[in-house]
């Protein structure tokens, strides 16, 4: 009877003992993994600068009770059904559209993103790449560097300009919010579009509320700050670029999808806008040999919204303790669903 008891003992201590198993999908900063290490049991896809492939994702994640993951991974129903303890997909980015949320739902699957602390450097870049796509300074700079700069004349690399022009911001946000907000500083009328209308917005930064297609025709710059659905897939197509202005500048930090780039790439060559700044792209890594990357008028990133150094960390931290909030009951995880 006292040896069952022990047992019975010892047995409840290493249900208590065992950590939770986590299933980290990109090497991370020592730091993080260090903090994430104290409280579960990590395993952690090797590489920094690759994305786990799918097949090695799907048998890694078979036992994990969470996952850490990025933008990069594709958490479909498929994905989800190979992992049936995962109880916490904890992504590292604010946009969760390479998760399927419903199927996640459906398993009782809490999923987490990273909102707030990427939303002033995700401005800047939004702002800065308005600016050298305005400007042209990309292409000045490799007009400079090949050699081409012979002396200075009257109309070489001109630009269009920002100060006092009409900004037109889809997706009014906290993101759209911060851009605008650097928008006042440079005299810019703001428009925006959102699914509800903003009053406090529309108070405190004094922009106004603009009708889908008022916005497309009015905007000298269209800012896309919304998130990626279904719903909102090309939602910049060939109708839209057309009612645009033919001097207007489009920027997207937001998705890929929400523009249809073949039409995009059509209308900047036919001059009907005048030119595109993207972070974000309908296929990423963009193919070598997709089009748009040959024209004059735009301005490419890879996907750099958030990256600056403190940013990056602070994305980090969050997402690993959205971890260790589900997981210790406080309710303090910034949860999606
Ligand atoms: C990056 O694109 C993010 O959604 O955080």
């Amino acid at each position: 009877m006292e040896n069952e008891k022990a047992n019975i003992k010892k047995d409840f201590s290493k249900v208590r003992c065992m950590k939770k198993k986590i299933f980290i999908s990109r090497k991370l900063p020592k730091i993080i993994v260090e903090q994430l290490s104290a409280e579960f049991e990590i395993d952690m896809w090797e590489k920094e600068d690759a994305a786990i492939p799918r097949d090695v994702l799907v048998s890694r994640i078979k036992n994990a009770d969470g996952l850490y993951c990025m933008i990069t991974e594709t958490i479909d129903r498929e994905v989800i059904a190979s992992a049936p303890n995962l109880k916490i997909i904890s992504n590292m980015a604010v946009g969760y559209n390479n998760i399927d949320v419903e199927a996640a739902t459906e398993k009782g699957i809490t999923v987490t993103n990273t909102p707030g602390v990427l939303t002033e450097t995700t401005a800047d870049l939004t702002f800065a790449l308005l600016m050298a796509t305005a400007r042209r300074l990309v292409e000045s700079s490799e007009y400079l560097k090949s050699g081409k700069w012979e002396t200075w004349s009257p109309l070489q690399l001109t630009g269009v300009d920002i100060y006092g022009s009409t900004l037109g911001i889809i997706g009014m946000g906290r993101i759209g919010e911060a851009v605008a907000r650097r928008a006042r500083g440079f005299d810019m009328k703001v428009l925006y579009h959102n699914r509800s209308r903003k009053p406090e917005a529309e108070q405190a930064l004094g922009v106004q509320y603009a009708g889908f297609e008022e916005i497309l025709q009015k905007s000298d710059f269209l800012c896309l700050l919304l998130p990626y659905s279904r719903e909102v897939h090309h939602l910049i197509s060939y109708k839209e670029l057309n009612l645009m202005k033919k001097t207007a500048v489009l920027i997207n930090t937001a998705r890929g999808g929400i523009v249809n780039e073949e039409a995009l790439c059509k209308a900047l060559i036919a001059g009907n806008i005048w030119a595109a700044g993207l972070d974000v792209f309908e296929q990423e890594p963009i193919s070598q040999a997709n089009p748009l990357l040959t024209l004059p008028n735009i301005v490419t990133l890879p996907h750099i919204g958030s990256a600056s150094i403190q940013t990056r960390m602070n994305m980090a931290k969050l997402a690993a303790n959205n971890l260790i909030h589900f997981f210790n009951g406080t309710g303090m995880e910034k949860r999606v669903n």
